[in-house]
């Protein structure tokens, strides 16, 4: 039997889909989430589900004899930390701060902590490598804020601290209900429902998408391979797609005619992330899913799961 696993954040898109791989591969998981912004049913029933705030002192006796830990619980919707950078900092600050305690308290083996390409909002060379980072935003400073915590915790206390950066994951269980969901799902559900997708800006802005498989194939990896210890990685495809081009390739998949309705752009996003994936690959791993075959598996999950059970998208008219 292998040992358990502490996932916070565990109802969010990340989360419940490392959740099932973690299972599948025979983890036992301890799931955290206050469901501020997940839901309940993305959380697997193998999973034991506590629906706690991440910086309540009750998480600590969750994190006893777990083995690692997957810290995923954040603020991460960008316009409300911009509306409130103090619940984006409690949250995402001492939040991490909190469960790096109880990680501590607990010797838990390793700790995993999901960053973000934020971290390079105000660096110009791509692709952009580990090394060198400019957080600008309230979301990037947050998220920084956590990661500098987690630096700390390596250093005074011997925490096994491994920093992921996530670029743009994309797939199944992404939060599409948000008032401006995330950029493919948004896409999807509104051609899907006949409406004209919503783009913000030009559409020129260019990101590196990465398909949630590859990033738990690299989960996986860094959760049993000692070479990730102490280190940081950037998660992405080593690839970008404008927004333009994201856009005409679910229109090649869905077939509706429909075009874009431009609106103002929104502020403070970079204009281009491109992650250097020489780390990451020089330990195996490789993303797989290219995106054609990445938006055609959203579609599917969004068509089957989504409109299928007529829940209705905040963004439809
Ligand atoms: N999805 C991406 O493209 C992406 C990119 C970069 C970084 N990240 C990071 O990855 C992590 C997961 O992102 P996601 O896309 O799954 O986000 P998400 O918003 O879908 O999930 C976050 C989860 O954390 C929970 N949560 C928030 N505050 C909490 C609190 N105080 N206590 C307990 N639970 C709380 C929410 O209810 C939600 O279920 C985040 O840390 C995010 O910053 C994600």
């Amino acid at each position: 039997m292998r040992q358990r696993i502490v996932v916070t954040g565990v109802a969010g898109f990340v989360g419940s889909n490392l959740t099932k791989r973690l299972l599948d591969r025979g983890y036992p998981v301890i799931g955290i989430d206050d469901l501020s912004a997940g839901t309940a049913e993305n959380v697997d029933r193998c999973v034991e589900f506590h629906q706690t705030d991440i910086r309540a002192p009750e998480i600590y006796p969750l994190f006893e004899g777990a083995d690692a830990v997957f810290h995923l619980a954040a603020k991460t919707c960008l316009p409300e930390c911009v509306n409130n950078p103090l619940e984006a900092a409690s949250m995402n600050v001492m939040g991490t701060l909190n469960v790096l305690e109880a990680a501590r308290r607990a010797k838990v083996r390793k700790f995993i902590y999901a960053d973000t390409s934020a971290e390079y909002e105000g660096i110009y060379e791509f692709p952009t490598r580990e090394e060198q980072i400019r957080p600008i935003g309230v979301y990037a400073a947050s998220k920084h804020g956590g990661a500098t915590f987690c630096e700390s915790y390596r250093e005074l206390y011997g925490i096994n601290v491994t920093i992921l950066r996530y670029f743009n994951v994309y797939g199944p269980a992404q939060d599409w209900r948000r008032v401006i969901p995330p950029v493919m799902s948004s896409f999807i559900i509104r051609l899907l429902q006949g409406e004209r997708a919503v783009i913000y800006g030009t559409g020129e802005k260019r990101r590196d998408f990465i398909y949630i498989d590859d990033v738990n194939d690299f989960h996986i990896l860094v959760l049993e391979d000692q070479r990730t210890d102490g280190k940081i990685f950037n998660v992405g495809s080593g690839t970008n797609f404008s927004i333009n081009e994201i856009f005409e390739l679910v229109e090649e998949l869905l077939k509706t005619g429909l075009r874009p309705i431009y609106n103002s752009d929104l502020p403070g996003e970079a204009q281009i992330t491109l992650a250097d994936l020489t780390a990451a690959t020089a330990l195996g791993w490789k993303p797989r899913v290219a995106i054609a075959e990445g938006l055609s598996r959203t579609i599917e999950y969004l068509q089957s799961r989504v409109l299928a059970a007529k829940v209705s998208f905040p963004g439809a008219k």
